[in-house]
């Protein structure tokens, strides 16, 4: 049946019925505890209680789960999505210019990175790899930690003149927590002082087996600098990302990650998106976090305007009515209408959290009073 009862999707939500039937009549449907609803009903409201729906077949709605499943035959081969990681200095951002063979480092402030960048490099073979960088900087261990939940493979960026440090460290254990396979890219290796033998030991110590001592982590010694053994790491990626039989469904409307927000003089709220599954679109209506908009520009990584953006591409997303938070999930909803129901309800839950936090400390403050 394409149909299920308030009760039960109250159940699923683990929400009380009686929340449900008044969510409905805000919707504009009356309905009793143990009236039949509709999936498309359901699933607005399953949205509307900030739960993410998960269609299993048109009558079966799942909460807490990822969009709706998409069938076999409608999924294709898509790039992975790699997360650069490493101690700060370790030559994270310095790898990445090498592989787009552009200079990004240079034109940052102080030569950290600030936020979050993310690209697509075109291989001479026709495959595309999405990366993205990392600050090194501690106080961005939160956003790090974000950024191992959308990655396929982690390259674990290791300085071969400094070794194993506490960001290293961290890094491992990101990629482990998240279970993504890390690649080790031992840097620097130009240098004079580079000791790439007493990096395999020290991540020994921490796990990591590099198949040269008989585990199963590749590892490439590179550098930056020089470009050697820059082909070699595309290619272990391309290795791994094999294994991982990478697909999307390029054809629904599109659903990914925010990974990095900011608002710009001219430009208003601008977006980096990753599009995770569906083809983001100039016109669509987004949903991300708890803002939204109608896309009035995309800009791929090279600064270009392009009319759309496909699984596992990162892209610069103009028209949002307020900048969404680094890590917020977005969707592309039907109507502006929907999107100001599913928004307004998130605002709405926000700020009862907050309420509830600051009721919290001010009772706290009677009691010490008391
Ligand atoms: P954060 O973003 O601050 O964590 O640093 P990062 O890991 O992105 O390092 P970045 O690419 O900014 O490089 C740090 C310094 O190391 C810069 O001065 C680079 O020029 C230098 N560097 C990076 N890679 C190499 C390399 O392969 N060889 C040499 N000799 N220097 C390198
Ligand atoms: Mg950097």
């Amino acid at each position: 049946p394409e149909v299920i009862t308030v009760q039960e999707l109250a159940n699923r939500m683990a929400e009380r019925g009686a929340d449900v039937i008044k969510a409905l009549m805000r919707m504009g449907v009356m309905a009793t505890i143990t009236q039949n609803i509709d999936t498309d009903t359901a699933e607005l409201i399953v949205t509307e209680f900030g739960h993410r729906a998960h269609r299993v077949s048109e009558a079966d709605v799942e909460v807490g789960v990822k969009g709706d499943v998409d069938r076999d035959e409608d999924l294709s081969p898509r790039p992975p999505v790699v997360t650069v990681m490493g101690h700060v200095d370790h030559g994270k951002t310095s790898l990445l210019d090498a592989l787009r063979h552009t200079d990004v480092a240079s034109r940052e402030a102080g030569g950290i990175t600030q936020h979050i960048g993310a690209y697509q490099v075109q291989l001479a073979s026709g495959s595309r790899i999405t990366f993205i960088d990392t600050p090194g900087h501690a106080a961005f261990t939160e956003m790090r930690a974000r950024g191992a939940n959308v990655t396929d493979v982690v390259v674990l960026v290791v300085a071969a003149d400094d070794g194993v440090m506490p960001q290293t460290v961290e890094a491992i254990q990101h990629a482990k927590a998240a279970e993504v396979p890390i690649i080790i890219a031992i840097n620097k290796c130009d240098l004079p002082g580079a000791k790439p033998d007493r990096v395999r030991q020290e991540l020994l110590q921490h796990g990591l087996v590099v198949e040269a001592m008989g585990g199963d982590v590749l590892d490439v010694e590179v550098s930056a600098k020089t470009g050697k053994g820059l082909d070699k790491l595309e290619e272990n990626i391309l290795l791994q990302a094999e294994i991982l039989e990478l697909k999307a469904n390029p054809a629904r409307t599109a659903e990914g990650v925010v990974v990095e927000a900011k608002l710009e003089r001219g430009r208003g709220s601008v977006a980096t998106m990753l599009v995770q599954r569906g083809t983001l679109k100039v016109g669509d209506i987004v949903v991300a976090g708890s803002e939204w908009g109608r896309v009035r520009a995309l800009v791929n990584d090279r600064g270009q305007n392009v009319e759309s953006a496909g699984p596992a591409t990162p892209v610069e997303v103009l028209g949002l009515n307020a900048t969404p938070l680094a890590g917020d999930e977005f969707s592309v909803v039907e109507s502006e209408a929907r999107a100001r129901e599913i928004t307004e309800f998130r605002q709405r839950k926000k700020r009862e959290a907050q309420v509830a936090q600051s009721a919290r400390g001010s009772l706290e403050q009677m009691f010490k009073q008391i």
